[in-house]
């Protein structure tokens, strides 16, 4: 999948997005803004925010930075901002593999189901540790792949159609967070069954602990 294929998966579910998506995936959403522990006048990144179906979730009195590299998604978004008249949200449309952002920007860096959809998962980390406050931690939610052989040799099987269906189902927990030095600091299931994953890393790199014994 690339950058334009997003583009076109997303284009095809956005006007549908919030009836598919939206109650299934809306407890890890909540859950991973109320681990966040924002405090009042703290900024957040949202990264790959989609219709902003979380924002209504953030507490008053934190800015709140949504992008998202889909236009039809972040429309919806500024909808929903603009009929919640919510004035400390700003949403830009941005490829979350490359932003516009400084070192250290947010306090907060959050991206919920959006790995398994970025053509580079990795390069996206990347950049949410950049914008990142050194103090600040990163959260993410994601599906990866079940540990159970015979849901994941499922998943492996539509994997050929992640193009289609717009996102990874094979996509391994294990090998992502090697690939990305992720110092994880915990994990929690969230969702139905379960089946997705709230994950909370460090922003600095694994191997920087190494480096700095
Ligand atoms: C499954 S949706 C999740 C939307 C939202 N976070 C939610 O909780 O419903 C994945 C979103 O990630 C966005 N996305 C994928 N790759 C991206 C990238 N490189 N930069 C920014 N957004 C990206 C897609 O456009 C889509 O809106």
């Amino acid at each position: 999948m690339d950058t334009q294929g997003v583009r076109d998966a997303y284009r095809r579910y956005a006007r549908h997005y919030d009836l598919c998506f939206g109650a299934i995936f809306h407890p890890g959403r909540k859950m991973a803004i109320e681990q966040m522990g924002i405090q009042p006048g703290e900024s957040v990144l949202e990264v790959g925010v989609g219709t902003g179906l979380s924002i209504p979730e953030y507490p008053e009195g934190v800015h709140v930075t949504g992008i998202d590299v889909s236009t039809d998604m972040i429309e919806i978004a500024q909808e929903r901002v603009e009929r919640l008249e919510l004035p400390n949200v700003s949403l830009m449309e941005m490829d979350a593999e490359n932003m516009d952002f400084g070192d250290g920007q947010f306090d907060h860096v959050v991206a919920m189901y959006v790995l398994s959809v970025a053509p580079y998962p990795d390069r996206v980390i990347n950049e949410m540790r950049r914008v990142c406050s050194k103090q600040g931690d990163l959260f993410i939610v994601n599906h990866f792949r079940h540990r159970n052989p015979l849901i994941s040799g499922a998943e492996k099987m539509i994997a050929p159609l992640s193009k289609l269906v717009g996102f990874r189902p094979d996509f391994a927990m294990d090998e992502f967070v090697d690939q990305t030095d992720l110092e994880v600091i915990d994990t929690k299931p969230v969702n139905l069954f379960g089946y997705w994953t709230l994950l909370r890393a460090s922003c600095e790199p694994r191997s920087a602990r190494f480096a700095a014994a």
